[in-house]
């Protein structure tokens, strides 16, 4: 059979609230061009984030009510850190609220001032819990990574030859710790190899360098790294992901991507130091090292979670619905980021309204559309989220892409849903002459996309 299905039933419901264009405008217009500042219940289908918005199994529901709520040793921290152990290997396990949480203690323990922290590509909360120290993040990516119409099956490796020098010149012994984003989230969703990883920590070994992954989606990686990579498509989607953090000194790690949860996090490590460390400030803000700010039935979610998201026909199926509509838009000239990753399909905003310039924000144009059109939120990643503004108040210093994230929840959207996102997009790709640029009028000094205000140019 061609056709791959849910391979799910649905046995509870979330109606969705239909809104018209007229309410759509108005909405968004309140909410001064910010999708972050919607209600919810204005949006139809909602693709702002595949984080925490998984539908959770049955058997995730039945963990929730077996959850121990005892603060020290519950039972859940038992079958949370088995199942983090089983699937990592690491030494370790540290609970966290969530993924940031996991970032902020490590990178308070392990950066100074001087620091330099290189990754393939930082996500937004990972390069600023490293800024607030101090430190410098660098991205790595492969040249590959900024191509959004190129297509290659890893263009979420690290650039190997580009990491030794910055280990080896201007970052020698100030590098404390090399990350890892798997798969690779601001570049696109796109997977790293086992073998660019083997690379890297050779690389690694050769200056003396922990490698940590940034594993939110290590499952999609490790089943693109099943689809994609020499050798490996007959091992299962576990042992992929089993060799990858095998190939790591420690991970963060948000459950609110492929721990299929709601919320959730952690942060591993081998090294027995770091982690009393690490325990110490844990206890400071987040709570007692065997729940770690959740409660017991969440750690029970996730343990669950990190099992059924390395099922082979449910990866075949996450990755098969994000490939679907991906692969119909670029059949329809439009550009998206290519091949189509894990969670999200990229659409490439500089090629979609080439008449916008970056600093007029051609991705948040795009999506304030995409949702006005048809009650879509995505999400900008591109010079609101990572451009720089200038302090003489000049013209921002652009992002390297300018990408609008159309991110796939776990479990939640059927294909008819995905359908009604080929039509919408199709339809703005057919007026995308009457899109315009945007100014940002109002922004805070952090993560702005989060809360700037934007206004017509
Ligand atoms: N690292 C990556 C690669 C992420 O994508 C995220 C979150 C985090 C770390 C932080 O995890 O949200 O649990 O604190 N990404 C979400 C997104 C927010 O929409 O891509 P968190």
């Amino acid at each position: 059979m061609k056709t791959i299905i849910e391979p799910f039933r649905i046995k509870v419901v979330e109606p969705i609230k239909m809104t018209t264009w007229e309410e759509r405008e108005r909405a968004i217009f309140a909410a001064d061009g910010n999708l972050f500042r919607l209600r919810a219940e204005d949006v139809m289908i909602d693709l702002l984030t595949d984080s925490g918005t998984s539908a959770m199994s049955a058997a995730q529901w039945a963990g929730i009510m077996i959850g121990d709520e005892s603060y020290a040793g519950a039972r859940s921290w038992e079958r949370f850190e088995a199942a983090v152990r089983d699937l990592t290997g690491f030494k370790h396990v540290i609970p966290t609220h969530q993924g940031r949480a996991a970032e902020r203690i490590l990178f308070t323990l392990l950066c100074k001032p001087e620091s330099i922290v290189p990754n393939n590509t930082h996500f937004d909360t990972t390069r600023a819990n490293i800024e607030i120290t101090g430190a410098e993040a660098v991205d790595v990516p492969v040249p590959e990574a900024r191509e959004p119409g190129r297509v290659a099956p890893f263009k979420g490796n690290m650039d190997v030859e580009g990491l030794r020098r910055l280990l080896l010149g201007r970052g020698k012994g100030k590098v404390p710790v090399v990350m890892m984003t798997v798969t690779n989230n601001s570049g696109g969703g796109q997977p790293a190899s086992l073998e660019n990883l083997r690379q890297v920590r050779a690389v690694c070994d050769e200056a003396g360098v922990p490698l940590y992954l940034d594993a939110c989606r290590f499952a999609e990686n490790a089943w693109l790294i099943h689809e994609r990579e020499q050798g490996q498509g007959g091992r299962t989607p576990k042992e992929i992901a089993q060799e990858m953090f095998s190939l790591a000194d420690g991970c963060t790690m948000s459950a609110k991507k492929d721990g299929l949860a709601n919320i959730g996090g952690f942060l591993c490590t081998n090294d027995d130091v770091l982690a009393r460390e690490e325990k110490n400030l844990l206890i400071l803000t987040e709570g007692f090292p065997t729940y770690g700010g959740l409660a017991g039935r969440d750690l029970e979610a996730i343990a669950v979670g990190l099992e059924e998201v390395l099922e082979e026909d449910y990866l075949r199926y996450r990755i098969a619905s994000t490939a679907y509509v991906a692969d119909r838009l670029d059949q329809r000239g439009v550009p998206v980021m290519k091949p189509s990753g894990g969670h999200a399909i990229y659409l490439d905003a500089k090629a979609f309204l080439p008449h916008v310039p970056p600093s007029q924000y051609p991705g948040q144009s795009l999506a304030i559309a995409l949702y006005v059109h048809g009650g879509i939120r995505s999400c900008e990643i591109g010079s609101v989220m990572f451009g720089r503004p200038d302090p003489a108040g000049g013209p921002d210093t652009p992002a390297a892409l300018e990408l609008v994230r159309l991110a796939v929840p776990r479990r939640v959207y059927t294909q008819s849903h995905m359908d009604y996102v080929l039509e919408v997009v199709t339809e703005v790709f057919a007026r995308r002459d009457e899109l315009r640029g945007l100014r940002i009028v109002e922004q805070p000094p952090h993560l702005r996309h989060f809360t700037a205000r934007f206004a017509p140019v």
